[in-house]
């Protein structure tokens, strides 16, 4: 393939071009992956209402979140370890979604600090924070990111424990396996040779950015993985959260709600939006869609926050159809990382590329001239 046309063919790029280990760490989900498969299903099942002789010829995507204004309704969702995939991945991403005009979340678990990703100009820009054990030190870093220039705060709460994911236990991604499976993934490693000059050998530190001041006896991501570990909170609940709002006064995204009560309970702690996620099918299997839970979420709390969603979008279709579901925009995860796998900062400013001009050619054939016109008539029945 030379010409990659659609996020399954730099899916396919990406295959090829990172380590095994790495691929199904990003494109594996948990347990049986089933929740990863209703991801996919429940966009694909849902059936677009055309609509002819619109005058629709000056089409536009933009939109505004949170004060600030989008190109389209798109922000490259918290992806960790992205820097694994390209020589300092998150500058690149970060770089690829200022020029395309949508927001960068770095992940508090990314291979690039917030300020090395500040450094490139990344705007607008935001954090995502795990709920961490050591408010101290979560308090340190909304410091920093507020420092770094961040606007919005992603607060993820679907991770109070880390689900299993089989294929990270096959591969042996976090160790463990015996000597012949260790030496039959590094024999896999080497065998790629583009990605080995451009990641390990020049593209280092290789350590979790973020939280190096935390451990500065760790010296690589493996004896940081055991701090993180140990950090995650499954203790927290809504009524401990007071300190964030003290900490944050920008907007704050409760990102991981499947449910209308915990939709209430975010607006109920003054947060300004959510993302209703399942974490890409990487935590509960047997979670609902997030597709299919957005129109409860949007009916409970759609007056009183911005409703996101992320999980399976993977074309300018399925912006328009969660856009029709309700959301005010769509968070991208693996759409992204695939982008960056493939061919790092370029690919991902084409895949940015690739959901305008899908989003633009679907508003065009619905009749939608703004991102305000998909309503539930944008769906057929
Ligand atoms: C490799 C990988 C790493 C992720 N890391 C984080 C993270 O650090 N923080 C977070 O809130 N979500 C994380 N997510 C979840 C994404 O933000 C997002 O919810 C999910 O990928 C959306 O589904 P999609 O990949 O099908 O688009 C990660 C997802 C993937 C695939």
């Amino acid at each position: 393939m030379t010409v990659p046309a659609s996020v399954s063919d730099y899916r396919r790029l990406a295959r090829r071009r990172v380590p095994r280990v790495l691929f199904d760490y990003v494109d594996g989900g948990a347990y049986n992956e089933l929740t990863l498969a209703a991801n996919r299903d429940d966009l694909d099942a849902l059936k677009l209402h055309q609509r002819v002789l619109r005058g629709t010829s000056d089409v536009d995507t933009a939109t505004t979140l949170f004060g600030e204004r989008l190109a389209q309704p798109v922000i490259l969702g918290p992806v960790g370890l992205a820097g694994l995939y390209a020589r300092r991945g998150e500058t690149q991403a970060a770089r690829a979604a200022k020029a395309a005009g949508v927001p960068f979340c770095l992940s508090t678990v990314s291979i690039c600090s917030m300020e090395e990703v500040a450094a490139v100009g990344a705007a607008p820009f935001w954090f995502q924070l795990y709920v961490i054990r050591d408010r101290g030190y979560a308090i340190e870093l909304l410091a920093r990111a507020r420092a770094a220039g961040c606007t919005t705060l992603v607060f993820t709460v679907d991770l109070p424990v880390f689900a299993t994911r089989y294929r990270d236990i096959r591969n042996s991604m976090t160790g463990g396996g015996n000597w012949r499976d260790r030496l039959r993934k590094n024999i896999e490693i080497a065998r790629h040779v583009d990605w080995l000059l451009d990641v390990p050998l020049g593209g280092g530190p290789l350590t979790f950015g973020n939280l190096a001041q935390a451990m500065p006896s760790a010296r690589n991501l493996g004896a940081m993985k055991g701090w993180v570990d140990a950090q995650i909170d499954p203790a927290i609940t809504w009524r401990d959260l007071g300190w964030l709002r003290e900490h944050w006064s920008g907007p704050i995204v409760i990102k991981g709600v499947l449910d209308v009560d915990d939709a209430r309970a975010a607006a109920d702690i003054g947060a300004s939006g959510l993302v209703v996620s399942n974490h890409g099918g990487r935590q509960l299997d047997g979670a609902p869609s997030a597709i299919s839970v957005l129109p409860r979420v949007v009916d409970a709390v759609g007056d009183k926050l911005e409703v996101l969603m992320d999980g399976g979008v993977r074309g300018g279709q399925d912006v328009a159809k969660a856009l029709a579901r309700g959301a005010k925009a769509v968070m991208l995860g693996r759409a992204w990382a695939y982008g960056l796998a493939a061919r790092g900062g370029q690919g991902v400013a084409e895949i940015l590329d690739l959901f305008r001009r899908e989003l633009t050619v679907t508003m065009t054939l619905l009749g939608a001239a703004r991102v305000s016109d998909i309503g539930n008539d944008a769906l057929d029945r």
